[in-house]
């Protein structure tokens, strides 16, 4: 059990660092970022710590002008529309343009329990493009398909060069340490399967094939998904994220049981009465069904304003009834 934006927004100890430092400065500074990092782990009996960073992190140190604003998300100072904005991206290379995070990294490695997993992470290819193309958060990615739909041989050497910077920067990840990726794709369910499978499966695919030797789970997360999922279950990844549109038994027979999958307790369950919050997970985990390969997550991260007493009591929640399922089931008592 993890969750999703556990660092930040819900922690008063986070808030107090906001006061004085920006996100971005948070992240260029391994000291405040491990202790953020840390800080879910001390009030929450979670499994693992991720990373604190942003997914835009790797294109601010590959050069791109952006400003991550509160209450609004990454913002674009010239979105990228055209082939010459394209060719302009730049490679990244870890070691010297993002050594703050690698160096987090290995400090966490250190400082975390060995039996708490570190998690890496980077934004997938459609995602980073969105923020890209749109130039700031966006409902319906209008430049970002159209950019698709009008000039595909500029969207596919856009997708192709995210794909490298990606893979390049969880290489690093994994070289400092971390235990398990995650692909946020946030929002690649506005695709329907067929521009998936066309603007976006080779690129994942790619990624997935280059990272797999390295031998660490690789989670893919993308929200409203269920139309997706029988295509991402072929593109590599080792776990596939839900979220709470579909039932987790249902998306877990799509995903096919050979898969392990990550979810998906609805983010507005936490605003709900302890009866209605604690009736929601026990459903989710019943649906899980003791199946090993089930990591306990929300559909989507920590939505702003999320009472952090509820957030405490789902986790000590699922820590005691997974303890319960386990020790009910003898085949697997031994994880009791
Ligand atoms: O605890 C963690 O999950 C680790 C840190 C983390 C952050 N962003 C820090 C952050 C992670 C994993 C992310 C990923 C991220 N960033 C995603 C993918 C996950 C998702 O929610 O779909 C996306 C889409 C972004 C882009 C982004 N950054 C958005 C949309 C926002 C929200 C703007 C707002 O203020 O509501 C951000 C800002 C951001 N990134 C915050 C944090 C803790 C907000 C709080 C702050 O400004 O301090």
């Amino acid at each position: 059990m993890w969750f999703m934006r556990q660092a930040g927004r819900i922690l008063p100890e986070y808030r107090a660092i906001r006061q004085r430092l920006t996100l971005i400065e948070i992240s260029k500074r391994p000291d405040v970022a491990v202790e953020v990092t840390l800080q879910p782990l001390r009030r929450m009996p979670l499994d693992a710590a991720i990373l604190f960073a942003d997914i835009m992190t790797p294109l601010l140190g590959a050069g791109v002008a952006l400003d991550i604003v509160e209450g609004v998300g990454p913002v674009i100072e010239s979105p990228v529309r055209d082939e010459a904005a394209v060719r302009s991206l730049r490679a990244l290379e870890p070691e010297r343009d993002v050594p703050y995070v690698l160096e987090t990294l290995r400090v966490l490695r250190r400082e975390l329990d060995p039996a708490q997993a570190l998690i890496g992470f980077a934004g997938a290819p459609f995602t980073l493009a969105a923020y890209l193309v749109e130039g700031r958060p966006s409902r319906d990615f209008v430049h970002t398909k159209s950019l698709m739909y009008r000039a595909p041989a500029t969207w596919h050497l856009l997708m192709d060069r995210l794909a490298e910077l990606t893979v390049s920067y969880l290489r690093a990840q994994i070289a400092a340490g971390v235990d398990a990726v995650q692909l946020f794709d946030s929002w690649v369910g506005a695709l329907s399967p067929d521009d998936y499978a066309r603007y976006v499966q080779p690129y994942m695919r790619r990624i997935f094939t280059s990272l797999g030797p390295a031998g660490v789970p690789m989670i893919h997360f993308g929200v409203a998904t269920s139309t997706l999922l029988g295509a991402m279950r072929t593109d590599g990844a080792t776990v596939i994220g839900l979220d709470w549109r579909v039932p987790l038994d249902e998306g877990w027979a799509r995903v096919g049981h050979g898969l392990a999958v990550q979810g998906n307790l609805d983010p507005v369950a936490l605003f709900a009465p302890p009866n209605v919050l604690e009736a929601k997970t026990a459903d989710i985990l019943q649906r899980a069904g003791g199946r090993p390969g089930h990591i306990f997550n929300l559909g989507h991260g920590f939505l702003p304003g999320t009472p952090l007493e509820n957030a405490i009591r789902l986790a000590e929640f699922v820590r005691d009834e997974s303890t319960r399922f386990r020790a009910d089931d003898p085949a697997l008592a031994i994880f009791a």
